[in-house]
């Protein structure tokens, strides 16, 4: 395995985090471990002249090395009492309040995609029939070219939907050789996109509901500080932020107003 020095270290670290929000400053063993092969298959002879490539910016190996870098463990149904809360109390109230039949979610950090499908099969559960008459399209959005191609390919082992309930699995997958791959019902209504969680918000529309969740722990306290703020000024009123059960937000100095572990409003 290649050694990197403590000077090439702290510059890969200050790039990744001033670029992407990720702090790596613990990883270094993480950081020599995923990238040793790699970069000696690229033909690089140290992390030396490999990190001097890196900070002129080509995107295609930027690329390549945050999908190295970035941990994109996800699965359906996780931290499912958010999507209780979303089901029981968020739903009903956005079908009262929005009278043009438009909710707007956006899943922040989605992965491989299995965080908005699970709102997309609550969605179609919820509005049933109705289901066409409304909008409820869901922005998914993650800083990594990879998990984002697996999410918008939609096809999952069939040990990860082990945890599905059996009617999402007879209505929501259809089975492709070893793989359960999403209905088009469902994953139409999931429109993925690169987007960098450090960048300005500059979406056309607010939205009712941001899920960012198992992101921000990766983030510094004032990039994490910073990012609230946007997510707050793109959000609209009575709409809310679920972020992870392991992640907290200042509760002195956020915008939102605390309603549970991981639940904030926007008033
Ligand atoms: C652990 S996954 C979380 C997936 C899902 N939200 C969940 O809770 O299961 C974290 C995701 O955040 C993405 N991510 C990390 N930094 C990001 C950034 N600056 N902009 C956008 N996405 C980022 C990673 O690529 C990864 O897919």
């Amino acid at each position: 395995m290649l050694e990197i020095t403590q000077t090439d270290f702290l510059r890969l670290v200050k790039f990744v985090e001033k670029n992407y929000g990720i702090d790596l400053s613990k990883k270094k063993h993480l950081i020599e471990g995923r990238l040793s092969n790699f970069i000696t298959d690229k033909g690089f002879a140290d992390f030396s002249s490999y990190v001097d490539h890196i900070l002129k910016k080509n995107t295609a190996d930027v690329q390549e090395l945050l999908n190295r870098l970035t941990t994109n463990h996800t699965f359906f149904m996780r931290e499912s009492t958010h999507f209780d809360f979303f089901k029981n109390t968020i739903l009903p109230q956005f079908e009262q309040k929005n009278k043009n039949k438009v909710l707007s979610i956006w899943s922040a950090g989605c992965s491989s995609g299995e965080e908005p499908y699970t709102l997309s099969m609550i969605l179609a559960d919820y509005f049933g029939p109705k289901f066409s008459q409304w909008d409820t399209r869901i922005l998914a959005t993650d800083i990594s070219q990879k998990v984002l191609s697996q999410a918008k390919e939609a096809a999952y082992s069939e040990n990860s939907i082990a945890n599905v309930p059996d009617s999402w699995k007879k209505n929501y997958f259809m089975k492709s050789g070893t793989k359960y791959t999403i209905v088009p019902k469902i994953k139409d209504n999931v429109i993925f996109r690169m987007f960098n969680l450090m960048d300005p918000i500059k979406f056309k529309m607010k939205f009712d509901i941001i899920f960012c969740r198992n992101v921000m722990i990766y983030f510094d306290q004032p990039t994490k500080d910073a990012l609230i703020n946007r997510f707050y000024h793109a959000t609209n009123n009575g709409g809310y932020l679920l972020i992870g059960h392991s992640e907290t937000l200042n509760r002195e100095s956020t915008p939102y107003q605390y309603l549970m572990p991981a639940t904030y409003k926007k008033l």
